[in-house]
Parts: structure tokens; C-alpha cells; sequence
């Protein structure tokens, strides 16, 4: 089957099964290997991506369900999100399996104006395990991104 979408602002067309996962999909046949696989059964938030601007844990949506969607990955950020610049400063990534899903899934709350609060952060990441690092560096960075993202 064929299917259709936007991938980091390009469209893209594939031929394949239409019950592959999104995340195969983005890895193998994308060759897009920043989404990472964890648990592979929708606990760990690894694998999330952007779609139509929702986090959404791709080893749980056949690629068929992406038909006419806007997808975004880790690579469509090009390295120079605020968010990614802060996870470094903050030491906020050791193994980095985690880091894509998690920079993906509070992207949205550090581009808003309004100034999450810490519980509003916890709540965005509570999808997001990380097994490296706890969780205090990797809000920390949250916070500072937004900061710096709304620097006047
Ligand atoms: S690999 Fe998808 S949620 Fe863990
Ligand atoms: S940095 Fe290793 S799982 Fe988060």
C-alpha cells in the first residue's frame, strides 16, 4: 500500500505494509535512526515523534494511521531546538535513548509563552522513562529552554 505524508517538512511516499509500525518505518526505511526503540509496547516514550504537532509513541501507530499527517522526528529539529541545547548544559542525557522522545514530547511546552511550572513539566514527561539520569536534570533543562526561548 502506498502512503503519504510530510516527514520534517518534506513529503515522502512509500510503498509498504500499511501495519508497519511508524517507528520501522522512520528507522529502516526513512533511515531517520533518532527515534529510538525502548520497550517497543508504548510504556517508555523513546520512539515518540511529532504528529500534526501531537507527541505520539510510534511503535504503537502502523504507518497506515500517518497517511496525510505532518511528522516530525528528532532530525527535523536540526540539533538547535533550546530544548537540546539545555539538556546538554543541564547534563540531562547519559545513554541519550531517551533524550529524542523526551526533547519531542515537552517541545510544545517550551515553545508556548506561558511559563510551565514544575508540575506542569513532570506531567508533560510522566510518558518519558529515563533510566540514566532521573528526572531533576532533565527538568531542570525544561525550565531553562523555556527561559531562553522567551528571552527578551
Ligand atoms: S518504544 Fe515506544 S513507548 Fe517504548
Ligand atoms: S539518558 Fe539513558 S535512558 Fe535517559
Amino acid at each position: 500500500m502506498r502512503t503519504r505524508f510530510t516527514l520534517n517538512g518534506e513529503s515522502r511516499e512509500l510503498e509498504t505494509h500499511p501495519m508497519r509500525r511508524l517507528l520501522d518505518v522512520l528507522r529502516e526505511d526513512c533511515g531517520l535512526t533518532g527515534t529510538k526503540e525502548g520497550c517497543g509496547e508504548g510504556e517508555c516514550g523513546a520512539c515518540t515523534v511529532l504528529v500534526d504537532g501531537e507527541p505520539v509513541v510510534s511503535c504503537l501507530m502502523p504507518v497506515a494511521q500517518a497517511e496525510g499527517c505532518e511528522l516530525v522526528t528528532i532530525e527535523g529539529l536540526g540539533g538547535d531546538h533550546p530544548l537540546q541545547r539545555s539538556i546538554m548544559a543541564e547534563v540531562g542525557a547519559q545513554c541519550g535513548i531517551c533524550t529524542p522522545g523526551v526533547v519531542l514530547a515537552a517541545k510544545a511546552l517550551v515553545d508556548a509563552p506561558r511559563k510551565p511550572t514544575l508540575a506542569r513539566v513532570r506531567e508533560a514527561l510522566a510518558g518519558n522513562l529515563c533510566r540514566c539520569t532521573g528526572y531533576e536534570a532533565i527538568h531542570r533543562a525544561v525550565l531553562a529552554a523555556h527561559a531562553e526561548r522567551h528571552a527578551t
